[in-house]
């Protein structure tokens, strides 16, 4: 039997003629019960090749024990039943980051339930109502969890998906590893949290460090990029290719080359391209990230096979995929807020409230704390509502960097639209779950408040998260 929270009328409808006997249902009432997908996870320990021979097998956490987690595909609109097991030695949770669950299902240690102790199981259900390239990932000791290897990819596919040849996913992970291919353990150091994050130094793609990605010529492929990195910031340059985004955050766009052909993704971004290969079999084409400009490096190769090439499609154009449906919010009557990120390395912040005290920046950083939002230093999940919302209002967010670093900022069970960017209107207003501000940088955010509950607000930055610039937004 289900669980009262998300009981609803079609599902009460087809439980009282259930007990009838299914068999006796009309059609109409069979198909109107949402499809259920059940799946199961075992957070745990393993140990995989991560960084290829010579280099002995790494030891991880990873769900299924595989790296990444195993990837969970879905149509839009089924529900998805996921039994989680915790066969690690520490607590553990299960966020769903992107997708617009009900408040129970979010993941969130103390705040939307107890955390899963070791030995124990949980069991997530809900609805997905958009498609779009998703991922889950832990939220508890995340900086540790997720840095350790428990992440993996959500596709929620569209009913009619487009035309492609392949769709292919690549989960883009960032380890610091040491001489002998174990992760170091440095986990929550300060001089990570304080900077840029824990950035690592070696990049996987689909849990491997790669040196190529076999493709066809003439193939269409649909790539869903996911950054499940802690800290690490990808630009990629398809160098020969022209890829196409198609959505942000799982949300479609209007197709559009990247911005100065470089696809950016900040941690817990998503983006689809579409990607024609060109060239004959043989070819390569570098795949390289030149985000930070000092340390560009190269992913992978892009390798034509020897298959013959694929003839020429008859549909070279790229339709807009079909969009989800999400509230749009009213610009008019919306009500405005200022949210404000300081501190870190080279800020001028000197105290912060901590557990409602006002604390000086030395005690803070004691505490491991040394980000603030609305000048709040965040510890654990549970505190006072930085902002509480109307359910069903709209609200314009001012969110405003004032400090040397970025940050990808994530509002849990909601998506914003992206007006603007330091004053200039957005190109495409997309809608993001993650925004990443640069440093010094503003953006302003529409949404509409209608998933009631006490979501998390917070950078992206597992160790920017775990040191302080957290929040909690209440839809009441
Ligand atoms: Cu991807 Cu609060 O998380
Ligand atoms: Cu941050």
């Amino acid at each position: 039997m289900r669980g009262s929270l998300h009981f609803n009328r079609r599902e009460a409808l087809l439980g009282v003629a259930g007990m009838a006997g299914a068999a006796c249902l009309p059609a109409w009432a069979r198909s109107a019960a949402p499809r259920t997908r059940d799946v199961t996870l075992v957070a745990r320990p393993s140990r995989v090749p991560l960084a290829g021979s010579p280099h002995p097998d790494t030891d991880v956490w990873a769900y299924d024990g595989v790296l990444p987690g195993p990837e969970i595909r879905i149509r839009q609109g089924e529900r998805l039943r996921v039994r989680v097991e915790n066969r690690l030695a520490e607590e553990t949770t299960v966020h769903w980051h992107g997708i617009r669950v009900p408040n129970a299902m979010d993941g969130v240690p103390h705040l939307t339930q107890r955390p899963i102790a070791p030995g124990e199981t949980f069991v997530y259900e809900f609805d997905c109502p958009d498609a779009g390239t998703y991922w889950y990932h832990p939220h508890q000791r995340s900086f540790e969890q997720v840095g350790r290897g428990l992440a993996g990819a959500l596709i929620v596919e569209e009913t009619s998906p487009p035309a492609v040849d392949r769709d292919a996913t690549w989960v883009l992970g960032d380890w610091r590893l040491t001489k002998d291919a174990s992760i170091s353990g440095d986990f929550g150091h300060m001089r990570d949290i304080s900077h840029n994050g824990r950035i690592g130094n070696t990049v996987t793609v689909n849990g491997r460090v790669r040196d190529i990605f076999a493709v066809r010529a003439g193939e269409r492929l649909r790539l869903r990029l996911i950054n499940v990195a802690n800290a690490r910031i990808f630009g990629l340059e398809f160098s020969g290719l022209e890829p196409m985004v198609v959505a942000i955050d799982g949300q479609p766009v209007e197709p559009h080359a990247p911005e100065a052909g470089r696809v950016v993704l900040g941690p817990a971004t998503r983006i689809d391209l579409i990607l024609d290969i060109a060239g004959r079999p043989g070819d390569r084409y570098a795949v390289i990230d030149s985000f930070y400009s000092v340390q560009r490096y190269r992913l992978l190769d892009l390798a034509v096979s020897d298959d013959d090439p694929l003839p020429e499609r008859a549909d070279k154009a790229m339709a807009r995929l079909p969009s989800n449906p999400l509230a749009e919010p009213d610009l008019r009557n919306a009500q405005r807020h200022e949210v404000t990120l300081s501190g870190g390395m080279m800020g001028h912040m000197s105290s912060a409230m901590m557990n409602g005290r006002k604390t000086d920046i030395r005690t803070l950083m004691h505490n491991g704390l040394i980000w603030a939002i609305n000048g709040v230093a965040a510890s654990g999940h549970v505190h006072d509502p930085l902002l509480t919302f109307e359910r069903g209002k709209s609200y314009v967010l001012r969110l405003v960097n004032d400090t040397a670093w970025h940050h990808p900022m994530h509002l849990h069970g909601h998506f914003f639209r992206v007006l603007s960017v330091n004053g200039q209107p957005s190109a495409r207003r997309e809608w993001l779950d993650t925004v990443l501000l640069y440093p010094r940088e503003e953006a302003e955010i529409a949404l509409v408040a209608d998933n009631p509950g006490d979501w998390m607000f917070h950078c992206h930055i597992l160790e920017h998260q775990a040191g302080g610039m957290m929040g909690v937004v209440r839809v009441a």
